[in-house]
């Protein structure tokens, strides 16, 4: 069989697999032997790079061995110690949790595990060679370093320790340790006398001051006959989940346990059957806020009026279009921690509603008397019995805003107001940015005294997640007063 050597290829045919490969997470070499079965299988991809299908879902030979796409990838390090035959089953853990794994062996490691092997658990080609001219030619030693969400060194011997405490790239393992910027987990295996030594203790300790993570060694027998003590090499099950951690971080839910409610959208007021008064409101701020407190953690109830947008995922939405069925859908959530009154309610409604349309007369205009509705926000933080601990209104204004949303924090009883300017020139009525004050009454000052936080301009969600932020370390915090 004639063998071909990609570095003789044209510059243009390298240029297209290096960018190509590089897109698609394999080596140069892999991602010809996919070009050339997919030419067998008569369904190639496109001839440009930027066409090709992410690897996820164009990495057809992978995806038939593994029972799912991969959600991460790590580039793992094999050391040589004979802990490494427990890196094999390492390989497996990781693979198990949708983690995508592509090895490197040092020279000692082939001493304990082969390439075949570790390639036949990876279902990925094993690099061993920092000069392996079909890899290099792209700059392999890189890719790999980079090309990966994380390194994990199991075993990590005392050896491949200095190398990297002391910045050595002298083989292809301490290179891509040199040249990576991803977070390094190192899983120490060695004899404990080794452990103990003064050197690695040094070493050890450095690598923690430049962000390296540890996990192990255990403590117990050592694979030398009468040797015990620290230096057995963790658990690959104990070393995969160490990188599940890294790898998927657990998101940080400071409303888990709260009960949260907020109102958003306008609400209509009927007329007749067929019309209704109403606002410009789009109910993208409430909703956004509904989300942001969702994501931290919170059970959150959103009662909105008419509006078009989709469910936040996870939240019950309480759909209603009067002011007045509004008030009875936050009345049933009650009792909750947190109320934040985002809605643009309509302030009056017709009194003498039209049970039919109401028909042109030669009388002229139909007399429509206005009632005014409810306010719901003044009647939550007004309850005596059931009243949230933290009430937050909104401040919707077009002149005096500040003053206008001092004097509503005071008249309606709420702890703090959100102030937005929604003059017509602002474009925050229906679009996507919004400026806000965050007014409350100063904690344990005199009535009228107002604390002013004004925020930048921002998106209506990063308003939502500031706000949320606050909520979350006042709620925390047990006090009125947005904590900073
Ligand atoms: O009085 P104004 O409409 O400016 O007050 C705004 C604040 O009061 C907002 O938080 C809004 O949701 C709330 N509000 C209410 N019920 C009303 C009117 C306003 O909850 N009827």
């Amino acid at each position: 069989m004639a063998s071909l050597t990609i570095r003789k290829l044209d510059d243009a045919v390298k240029t297209y697999l290096r960018l190509r490969s590089a897109k698609n997470r394999r080596s140069v070499e892999e991602e010809v032997r996919v070009i050339l079965r997919e030419l067998i299988e008569g369904r190639e991809e496109p001839l440009t790079p930027f066409a090709v299908p992410p690897a996820a879902s164009s990495s057809a030979p992978t995806q038939q061995r593994t029972s799912a796409v991969p959600e991460a990838s790590v580039t793992l390090i094999i050391g040589g110690g004979i802990a490494a035959y427990k890196s094999l089953d390492l390989i497996r853990r990781l693979k198990e949790r949708r983690v995508e794994v592509r090895c490197v062996l040092t020279k000692a490691a082939q001493q304990f595990v082969t390439p075949l092997a570790v390639s036949a658990l990876s279902h990925e080609r094993v690099y061993t060679d920092l000069f392996d001219p079909q890899s290099e030619f792209d700059a392999g030693h890189i890719r790999l370093a980079r090309d990966c969400d994380l390194i994990v060194v199991a075993p990590a011997t005392a050896d491949l320790l200095a190398k990297l405490a002391n910045g050595h790239a002298d083989d292809l393992a301490s290179a891509i340790l040199l040249a990576t910027n991803r977070k390094v987990l190192l899983a120490p295996a060695m004899n404990p006398l080794m452990w103990n030594n003064a050197a690695t203790r040094r070493n050890v300790a450095q690598l923690q001051r430049d962000g390296a993570v540890l996990i192990g060694p255990n403590s117990g027998e050592m694979a030398e006959a009468g040797e015990a003590g620290i230096g057995r090499m963790s658990e690959a099950i104990e070393i995969a989940n160490a990188a599940e951690r890294l790898l998927r971080p657990p998101v940080p839910r400071p409303l888990a346990g709260k009960r949260v409610l907020i109102t958003a959208g306008p609400t209509h007021e009927p007329i007749d059957p067929v019309r209704y008064i109403a606002n410009r409101s789009s109910g993208k701020q409430g909703f956004a806020i509904a989300a942001a407190a969702q994501a931290a953690g919170a059970e959150v109830i959103l009662v909105s009026g008419p509006v078009d947008l989709d469910d936040p995922q996870g939240v019950t939405v309480k759909h209603v279009e009067s002011a007045r069925q509004m008030l009875e859908q936050v009345q049933a959530a009650l009792p909750v921690d947190v109320a934040i009154f985002a809605a643009a309610v309509a302030d009056w409604r017709v009194a003498n509603e039209g049970e039919q349309k109401l028909k042109k007369t030669s009388a002229g205009m139909p007399p429509l008397q206005l009632v005014e509705n409810p306010d719901i926000l003044a009647t939550i933080a007004k309850l005596a019995d059931k009243r949230p601990p933290l009430v937050i209104g909104f401040a919707a204004e077009t002149e005096h805003l500040i003053d206008n949303a001092k004097s509503k924090l005071a008249r309606k009883g709420c702890d703090w107001i959100v102030a937005n300017d929604v003059s017509p020139a602002t474009g925050v009525m229906g679009g996507d940015r919004n400026t806000v004050h965050l007014i409350s009454r100063k904690n344990g000052a005199k009535d009228g005294e107002f604390a002013v936080d004004s925020w930048p301009v921002m998106t209506k969600e990063q308003v939502a997640i500031e706000l949320v932020a606050h909520v979350a370390r006042t709620v925390t915090d047990k006090s009125r007063e947005p904590a900073s």
